[in-house]
């Protein structure tokens, strides 16, 4: 195969595309993953598949697919449910405001599209938690459309293949990945293209080592050509990661703990939680309980034991947070700084959607439950 070609036009065009699209689509018939998402093309599934699959692996999303399917089997099922509920079929996957900007966007599709979810990349890329890839992926999965759907595995395939020098995230390196994308998708067929990218990225052009001698397009690579292969994508520098200190206060009262849920827009937004915040300058780890639980509460409480101290990566900063045993001292909690409150009994905690740290503290207190509330 002689070196691709890379052309300006940013029209499909058939001559340059069918020898690299070609070897690309024949590869993917006999490798493609079998993907449940996969079996459909129903637009909601396609669609739900695809906002699971933002920033989370595919072996994680596959559980959570196949639970979300059969308790929201269609759009009006998801329309119809409660945010709780929803969240609650979330949790463990993260960046929560997925899930309550799909389920936004859903009732917007009943509303505003009489529940036939568009199939034009304008119009999609309008819905809540709708990007220009999720709208691609759609458009081209679900309903045909020539559309590129350019994430990490496209980006990294095709940087290599074209030997893009531009950093793939930079305006420009997304603008000339995306123009060689649109003149070489093969008219038709951009949902398998896309797949077959994210296949071939996914299992052959990895990130690091890639698997040279079993890329179908190998011979026409010229990042590999040229030895250059582990340094495509060019990265721009990435800023460092901020670590936070955080605290958490587990209160107890009558056989109870005390929930707050955070906010509904923010990081964890309607999420339940135990109440507390980070740790701001000067502060001892006491102190700064004392104040949050002050601002967010309005009452006093007294910081006793530690409970743990739980750690958890997101994609911008790290927490590592120390959750202690305390006592109200005066007041009664109002949720002036969270949506709302409650008291729960342990046996209640799994039914309350939770982040990643919170549900762990949960669990720890439930295998601690005869120690903290002794039967009488
Ligand atoms: N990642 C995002 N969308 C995907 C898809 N349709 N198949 C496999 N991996 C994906």
């Amino acid at each position: 195969m002689s070196a691709i070609t890379g052309t300006k036009s940013s029209k499909p065009a058939a001559d340059s595309s069918s020898e690299f699209a070609g070897r690309l689509l024949d590869w993917y018939r006999q490798n493609r993953r079998s993907l449940p998402w996969r079996q459909t093309r129903d637009p909601y599934a396609v669609w739900v598949s695809e906002i699971m699959l933002q920033q989370t692996r595919v072996e994680t999303v596959i559980p959570y697919y196949q639970r979300w399917m059969e308790q929201f089997p269609t759009l009006q099922h998801l329309a119809q449910a409660d945010e709780q509920q929803v969240l609650k079929a979330w949790e463990g996957l993260g960046y929560y405001s997925r899930a309550r900007s799909l389920h936004r966007a859903a009732r917007l599709v009943i509303e505003k599209y009489n529940g036939q979810i568009p199939s034009e990349i304008e119009n999609l890329i309008r819905l809540p938690g709708v990007g220009r890839y999720t709208a691609a992926a759609i458009a081209s999965i679900a309903f045909g459309q020539d559309e590129p759907a350019l994430d990490g595995n496209l980006r990294r395939v095709i940087a290599r293949l074209f030997n893009v020098s531009l950093p793939a995230r930079s305006p420009q390196g997304e603008a000339r990945l995306l123009e060689l994308l649109y003149s070489h998708l093969p008219a038709g067929k951009a949902g398998d293209f896309n797949q077959a990218l994210m296949d071939l990225g996914a299992l052959i052009c990895t990130p690091r080592k890639p698997h040279c001698s079993r890329c179908p397009l190998a011979d026409g690579c010229q990042a590999k050509a040229l030895g250059v292969q582990e340094e495509r994508p060019v990265q721009s520098p990435r800023a460092a990661t901020p670590h936070y200190t955080v605290t958490a206060a587990v209160i107890t009262r009558a056989g109870k703990v005390l929930l707050t849920r955070r906010p509904a827009n923010g990081l964890l937004g309607g999420l339940w939680e135990f109440p507390g915040g980070k740790q701001e300058e000067g502060e001892t780890l006491p102190e700064c309980l004392q104040r949050e639980i002050r601002e967010e509460l309005g009452v006093e409480i007294e910081v006793g034991e530690v409970l743990g101290i739980y750690r958890h990566a997101y994609t911008h900063f790290k927490v590592k947070l120390h959750a202690f045993f305390c006592t109200l001292l005066q007041g009664e909690p109002q949720p002036h700084q969270a949506d709302d409150l409650t008291w729960a009994a342990l046996s209640e905690l799994p039914h309350f959607a939770m982040g990643k740290i919170d549900r762990q503290i949960a669990a720890d207190l439930l295998k601690m439950e005869r120690s903290l509330f002794p039967p009488e």
